[in-house]
């Protein structure tokens, strides 16, 4: 469970869904989860009498603007394979900002994988995660970060992704601030999509690596077949400028030098081993260029 935030932060999150999102239509707001890596509080509540979630942060704002701006475009595109982006309030000094989305009315992959799905489940799954797959490619948009817990089965009975906020334009790559700065979240980000290969960022390669922890059926099996081929057309990198590529080396240096420094605990050990071995291969990739 994560730690509640600083009072001060509370309660200015809370005067700002009092006043700010008032005016934007927002009423009947409570917290439900507070200090996540990248955000200070979600609520939910109603927006013009809808029922939607309001995330908040504080740490990289640009971040939600993104998460708004490309969620919508996918939206647009596809109105089943994610919530409905409602409004977002960005302060006028740009260092607090809010989104809100339609409330998804069911439960995560995570979960309903965790439960157990019916086939008839498994096979509209495997549709929709080839159908989100096709929402992004046909808008240019790289999610980079999908797993279980951000995709959600509404009452709809579509499977939906959340959680846009590192999401990219592939025809115009521009990395919101935070993330630059903290390559410790870009690792986590990397990593997940990062094992099939070459498969950095690219959201076939996540989305295959969902559809195989599903119960198998000739539907899954045509989908990963399809995922396959979307996975290798759609390679995508980031550009290796000389930055990057520093920031990267020096990461991986760190884990060296922790390892040593925890050379006596295997558990950790093993821990950071893994983890340089994944860094090792993104700073080769990155060098190779
Ligand atoms: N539109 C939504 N409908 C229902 N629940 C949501 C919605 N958006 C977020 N949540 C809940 O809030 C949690 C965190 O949201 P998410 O956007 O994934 O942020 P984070 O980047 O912190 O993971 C989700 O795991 C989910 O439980
Ligand atoms: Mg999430």
């Amino acid at each position: 469970m994560s730690e509640p935030l600083p009072g001060k932060l509370r309660a200015k999150w809370d005067s700002l869904i009092a006043t700010e999102g008032k005016r934007l239509g927002l009423t009947d707001c409570r917290p439900f989860l507070e200090n996540k890596m990248v955000n200070d509080i979600f609520y939910e509540g109603r927006f013009n009498g809808r029922p939607c979630i309001v995330k908040c942060s504080s740490k990289a704002p640009d971040s939600i603007k993104n998460e708004y701006d490309l969620s919508l475009r996918i939206f647009r595109h596809s109105p089943s394979v994610t919530p409905e982006p409602l409004a977002y309030w960005m302060s006028d000094d740009n260092r607090a900002a809010f989104v809100v989305t339609a409330k998804i009315m069911g439960y995560s992959l995570t979960e309903l994988i965790a439960k157990g799905l019916s086939p008839n489940d498994v096979d509209r799954v495997a549709d929709d995660i080839l159908m989100l797959l096709r929402a992004l490619e046909n808008t240019n948009v790289v999610h980079r970060d999908l797993f279980t817990d951000n995709l959600f089965l509404d009452s709809d009975g579509h499977l939906k992704a959340i959680d846009f906020q590192f999401a990219i334009d592939r025809t115009n790559y521009r990395e919101c601030e935070w993330m630059q700065k903290n390559r410790k979240y870009q690792y986590v980000v990397f990593g997940v999509n990062h094992d099939l290969g070459l498969g950095v960022w690219n959201d076939a390669a996540a989305l295959l690596r969902i559809t195989e922890k599903l119960p198998q059926s000739p539907k899954t099996k045509e989908v990963m077949e399809k995922l396959r081929k979307s996975f290798t057309n759609g390679l995508f990198r980031a550009p290796p400028d000389v930055m990057t590529k520093i920031k990267l080396w020096f990461y991986a240096l760190s884990l060296v030098m922790q390892k040593f420094l925890h050379r006596k605990d295997a558990a950790k050990c093993a821990r950071l081993e893994t983890r340089l071995n994944r860094m090792r291969s993104i700073v080769l990739r990155h060098v190779q260029k």
